[in-house]
Formats: C-alpha cells, structure tokens, sequence
C-alpha cells in the first residue's frame, strides 16, 4: 500500500499547532457559543437559568461542567425547529436522523455552518490519504442522512471530483468503479463488505481495483474489520466519525499514517467524557460517554450533547489535537445477557478469527422461560460449506465467544449470501425477547 503521509505544507496550522494555543482558542470559542446559546435559543436560557448557571460563569474550560446536559430526548422535545439560535430564515439546510421510534430529531445549519462542516470533512478526507483531484466514490446514503451530504461537501472543498453515487444498487457501484476508476471511497464499512462480494460476484479482483483508501465510519467497526477490508482492496481503511445532532461525518477522523484512534477536530467540537451513570466528568484515558459541546455552530449550538458513544481520549499524536479510540459501541447497542455486557464489536471480532466464516453477521436475542440466548446468525465462505466444515466452524466461533466475551451462544450457519446485507448502517441485533 502506497506510503500517503503528508506532506510540509499539506496541514492547516491549527493542525499542528500546540496545546495551549489549542485551549485558548477553545476557551474563546466557548464562551461565545454559550453566549450565543443562552442569548438566541429559549430552550437554551431556560436549561441554565434553572441550573443556576450563565455563561458568565465560564472562566476556564473545566467549567463546562457547571452546565447541565442537552440529550437526544432535548431534541425531540423541541421538534421540529425548537432548539435553533437563529431565525429560520437564517437556515439553509436541514438534516434529520430516520428515528426508528417516535419522532425523528431536525438538526439546521446556516451558510456559515455548512463552510465549517466543509473545512473539517476536507481535513477529514485528506487526514485519510485524500487530495485534490482525487475522484471520491461517495456511496453513503444521500438525503435527510447527514453522511452523503455531509461526504460530498468536504470532497469538493478538497478539490476531488465527486461522484454522488449514494447507497444502493450494488452491481452498478461497481460497475462505475471500474470506468470511473476512484481513488477514494466513503461508505459504510458494512457496506463495502456488499460491494466486495459484488466485485467477487462479477468475477473482478478487488485487489486490482483502483481504490487506494476508504473512509469508513457511521457505524461501530473493529481494528479486525480494518484488516479484512485491507487485504481484500489491497488499500487503506480509516475511520471516520460523527453525528448529526454535532454536525455529521467530520467531527473526528484517523490519520491514515498512524491509524491509531480518531483526532478530534477540537477547533470545533469540545469533547468530554462523562461517567454514564453519575454524569461527572472522568480524566483523559478513562473509558466512558462521550460528550459534545460545539465551539463555532450557529444554527444549532449544542452544549455539552450527550451521544452515547462509549470510548477514551488519548492525547493527539500524528495531529496535535486528541484522539477518541475506536468506539467500541453506543451504551444503547449495549446487550446484557445472563450479567454479562456484550458489544456487537466484539461479536465481530472473534468472527473475523474463524477462516470459515464471512464477515457478514446479526446477532438474534430471545428468551425462553427467564433464560435470555444470543444466537450469531452468520454465513460460511464458498470453500467451507460442507457440512463437516460448518460444525467446526461453528463450533470455534462459539468457543471464541465464551472464552474471550464470557457468553454462551448459539451458532446458525447459513450459506454464503444467507444473511441480510447492509446498504448503509448494519443492523446488529434483533431483539425478538417478548417485551416487558
Ligand atoms: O452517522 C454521521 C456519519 C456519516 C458519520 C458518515 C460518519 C460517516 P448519525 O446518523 O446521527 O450520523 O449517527 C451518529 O453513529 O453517535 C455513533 O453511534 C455512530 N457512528 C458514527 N460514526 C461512527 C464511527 C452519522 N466511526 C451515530 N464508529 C454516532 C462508530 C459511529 N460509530
């Protein structure tokens, strides 16, 4: 795989520039968006007035934590155009997440917010491997989703020539990959593992194709899941993340030379870590909930917005800014089974050791009597489908699943093809437990 490091000159300054002048600038930034929060949103000056707090209060950046917390519950509240800070007729865009139950919650952004989403998803694309004149294949879903959008906008503030393709229609992704000749793409990593069978299917190398990196992200994905995809594109996969209550992609990416975890674009977007339970905030390096305060937003300020998304932050390396490590999943994801936490995260990494397996999967929950099971419905590859070959393979993957994760399960083999494929982001788990 190429070298893609960047070169003198690639960055902008606020990039490389040091930790203090990376505070000042996050103090100064706070101060007017919780200024302009509590000045221009009701919803806003209510939550601090009744926590006792003004935005006077803030003399350095720990006093963050003297503001109360906005969550997704906040949004929904205040559907659909609650919570802005400026007139509507300030807004150019709207994005909307699909809520899978009740109603969907609407993030707005000005002229000036659709700019800084630009700037950090062009950082993003060229902290991945990306530069100007690169053609992007650009095959996250496109509409009220922030990921299209959100992809396409950075690309051409990058100088790429975009091609929106959206999601769907694999055999035709394809087949434009193949006389577009792309150098980047961005997709969901469970998507791109639809696109390689389609490769496979149509009889293509996927090796000999002309992606160079793919910018993953929108869902949780392993380090195990990155080599998979590596060695099937001969490329580099890097992670990219955000949300659209925050902004969209763009808020955190990996840096393709070091791949260790995703700097925070921190000129932007203030991270903290909470304890999920009491709230209070934990030092870097300790695992916990993740928390945005958005320093330059204007349409949607969002103060202290808590996404969770259980990770750590670590201190910046390839860029000066800190990382989050890999998320492991959302503490909404998170599967108690017999007193046992289990992430679809891990389920994926044990599968990613057995050679007999593919790496598509759902995990099915149900209940028989008071006993919860977990049952991992997976796919065997074409070169192990015997029957003898299934039961090992199944009988390995339940052994790595209880001696690594601590949890029993049961393993259904199914032929390759069997399992449901992603267009865009995967559905993990099926709860079919009878509900309470
Ligand atoms: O998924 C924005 C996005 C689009 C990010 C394209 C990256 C690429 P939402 O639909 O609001 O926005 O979902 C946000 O998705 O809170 C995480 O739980 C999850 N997520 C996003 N990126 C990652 C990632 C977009 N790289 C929610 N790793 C977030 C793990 C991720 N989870």
């Amino acid at each position: 795989m190429e070298d893609l490091s960047p070169k003198p000159g690639d960055l902008e300054a606020i990039e490389m520039a040091s930790r203090d002048e990376i505070s000042a600038l996050q103090l100064q930034r706070m101060k007017w968006s919780l200024s302009h929060a509590y000045e221009n949103s009701a919803f806003y000056r209510q939550r601090f007035d009744e926590a006792g707090v003004h935005p006077s209060d803030l003399g350095t950046l720990t006093d963050l934590a003297k503001f109360p917390f906005t969550t997704k519950k906040d949004l929904r509240d205040t559907y659909p155009f609650g919570m802005f800070a400026v007139p509507r007729e300030k807004l150019v865009r709207v994005h909307a997440s699909s809520g899978t139950t009740g109603k969907p919650t609407v993030v707005g952004y000005t002229k000036n917010d659709i700019e800084t989403w630009a700037t950090v998803v062009a950082r993003s694309i060229r902290a991945s491997g990306g530069r100007a004149g690169d053609i992007v294949h650009v095959a996250y879903g496109y509409g009220l989703f922030t990921g299209g959008l959100g992809a396409h906008y950075g690309a051409e503030r990058l100088g790429c020539t975009v091609v929106p393709i959206s999601g769907g229609m694999t055999e035709r992704q394809v087949t434009l990959m193949q006389d577009f000749k792309p150098r980047i793409i961005m997709v969901t990593p469970s998507y791109m593992l639809s696109i390689l069978d389609e490769y496979r299917r149509q009889g293509v190398d996927p090796r000999e194709s002309s992606l160079a990196v793919g910018i993953f992200g929108a869902e949780p994905w392993t380090n195990a899941m990155r080599e998979e995809i590596e060695q099937a594109f001969d490329m580099h996969a890097v992670d990219i993340y955000g949300l659209s209550e925050v902004m969209g992609p763009g808020v955190a990416n990996e840096c393709v030379e070091t791949k260790d975890g995703l700097h925070i674009w921190e000129d932007h977007f203030f991270p903290e870590i909470i304890d999920p339970d009491t709230g209070k905030v934990l030092p870097d390096g300790e695992m916990g909930e993740l928390v945005f305060t958005t320093l330059t937003k204007e349409g949607l300020p969002i103060i202290r917005y808590r996404t969770r998304d259980l990770t750590r932050l670590l201190p910046g390396t390839a860029r000066s800014m800190r990382r989050i490590e890999k998320i492991t999943g959302r503490s909404d994801d998170m599967i108690i089974l017999r007193g046992v936490n289990v992430f679809p995260t891990q389920i994926e990494e044990q599968l990613l050791k057995c050679s007999g397996l593919a790496p598509h999967f759902q995990i099915e929950l149900t209940r028989a009597g008071r006993m919860d099971n977990m049952t991992v419905h997976v796919e065997c590859t074409p070169d192990a489908s015997n029957e003898t070959a299934r039961a090992n393979s199944a009988k390995e993957l339940a052994h790595h699943i209880k001696s690594v994760v601590g949890v029993s399960t049961r393993i259904q083999i199914y032929d390759p093809g069997g399992v449901v494929r992603s267009e865009g982001k995967a559905k993990r788990v099926v709860d079919n437990r009878p509900k309470a």
